[in-house]
C-alpha cells in the first residue's frame, strides 16, 4: 500500500520565474514561497496562463528564466484540464488496483480501493464494468481516483469543477476538508472555489497577477466595487470635458441614473426571489448532506441545484446593477 505522506518545512519556492509565448506575457519576475498549507485558488480569463504556470509547476513546463525550488517531500497530485489515459480494456478496478490496495486518508483511516471507490460513488457493479463503457464523466471521476489514491500531499487541480457533477464535488470538498497538505485550485465555480481555497491567485492578462487575501465571493464584491470607482471617475472625466451640461443638472442626481418604474418592479421582486432560491439552496444541501437519499433523489437534487445556483448567480448579479441606483 501507500503510506500518508508527510511534508517536510521546505515546501516550494518560485524565484523570478518568468515566461512569455512570443507577445503574449504569462509570468514576469514571479516569486513566492508557497506555505505548509496553501489553500490557493487561481482564477484569470481564459488563455491568461493559468494551466501553462501549473505545468511550469509540475516541471512540465520549462520557465524562459528563474525556477522553481521543489521540496524533496513533496509529492504532486496533478489532475490536470487535458490528462486523462486510461487503458479502455481494462476494468475499473483493476485501473485502481495497479497503483494502491489500501488509501489512507486525511484523518488516518484506510479504505480498500473498493471501499474508496464505492466513496467516490462506483457501485461494486461499475467497479467491475469496463474502462470503455463508462461516461465522460464517469472516466473524469476514475481519473479523480486514480489521483487521488496516490497519497499526495501537494494537489494541484486545474479545473476539476467543469466535468465533475455536483454529488462528486461534495465528496471531493469533503476528501479536501481533511486534507493535511498543499492545495491549489484552477475554477470559475465559485462555490466550490469558497469552500476550498482561502485566498486566490489573480491572472489579470499579460504576466499580471494580484495574489487576493480572499475568497472568490469577496473577490467578486471587491471587483464589483472597483469598476464602480472606475465608472465614477469616468463620468467625473466627462463632467469636466462637458461643464456646460452638469451645470444645468442637480448636483445630487447627476451621477445617478433614476431607474424606471419597471425596473424598481424588477427590484423588489428580486429582493423577496433571492431569499427564497437561497433557502431552497440551504435545504437541498442540507438533505443531500444527510446521508438518507436514494441514488435517484441525489441525482435529482443535484440537477436542481445547479440550476439553483446558476439562478442565484444571475439574480444577484442583477440585484447589484439595479441597487446601485436606489
Ligand atoms: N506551447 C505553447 N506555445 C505557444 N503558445 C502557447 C503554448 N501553450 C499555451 N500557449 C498559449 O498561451 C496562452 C495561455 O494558455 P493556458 O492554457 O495557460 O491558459 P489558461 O489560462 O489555462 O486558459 P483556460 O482558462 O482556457 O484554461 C494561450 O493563449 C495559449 O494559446
Ligand atoms: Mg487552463
Amino acid at each position: 500500500g501507500v503510506k500518508a505522506s508527510y511534508i517536510g518545512s521546505k515546501i516550494f519556492d518560485a524565484k523570478h520565474v518568468s515566461k512569455r509565448f512570443d507577445d503574449l506575457k504569462i509570468l514576469e519576475d514571479f516569486n513566492y514561497t508557497f506555505s505548509r498549507f496553501e489553500k490557493m485558488g487561481i482564477v484569470g480569463n481564459n488563455g491568461t496562463g493559468k494551466s501553462t504556470f501549473i505545468k511550469m509547476l509540475m516541471g512540465e513546463v520549462a520557465p524562459d528564466s528563474g525556477e522553481f525550488e521543489v521540496g524533496e517531500t513533496i509529492r504532486f497530485g496533478y489532475y490536470s484540464q487535458d490528462g486523462l489515459q486510461f487503458d479502455e480494456q481494462m476494468k475499473v478496478i483493476d485501473v485502481v488496483q495497479d497503483i494502491a490496495e489500501v488509501v489512507t486518508l486525511g484523518d488516518g483511516s484506510t479504505l480498500s480501493v473498493s471501499q474508496f471507490l464505492n466513496h467516490f460513488l462506483f457501485t461494486p457493479e461499475k467497479q467491475h464494468s469496463y474502462v470503455h463503457k463508462l461516461s465522460g464523466g464517469e472516466k473524469r471521476r476514475l481519473y479523480l481516483c486514480t489521483v487521488l489514491m496516490r497519497n499526495p500531499n501537494f494537489l494541484v487541480l486545474d479545473e476539476p469543477t467543469n466535468d465533475l457533477d455536483i454529488v462528486t464535488l461534495n465528496v471531493l470538498e469533503e476528501y479536501l476538508r481533511e486534507f493535511k497538505g498543499c492545495v491549489i485550485v484552477v475554477s470559475h465555480d465559485r462555490y466550490f472555489m469558497d469552500k476550498v481555497v482561502d485566498h486566490l491567485m489573480v491572472f489579470r492578462g499579460q504576466g499580471v497577477l494580484k495574489d487576493f487575501p480572499g475568497n472568490y465571493t469577496q473577490y467578486r464584491e471587491w471587483k464589483e466595487v472597483q469598476e464602480l470607482i472606475e465608472k465614477e471617475e469616468q463620468q467625473k472625466l466627462q463632467e469636466k470635458e462637458a461643464p456646460k451640461q452638469v451645470y444645468k443638472q442637480d448636483r445630487s442626481t447627476e451621477t445617478k441614473k433614476k431607474l424606471s418604474f419597471k425596473e424598481q418592479r424588477e427590484l423588489k421582486e428580486l429582493d423577496e426571489l433571492i431569499p427564497k432560491l437561497e433557502a431552497e439552496k440551504a435545504e437541498i444541501e442540507e438533505a443531500m448532506s444527510s446521508g438518507t437519499l436514494s441514488t435517484d433523489e441525489l441525482l435529482e437534487k443535484s440537477a436542481r441545484m445547479t440550476v439553483l445556483i446558476d439562478e442565484i448567480d444571475e439574480k444577484s448579479m442583477r440585484w447589484l446593477e439595479l441597487s446601485e441606483y436606489v
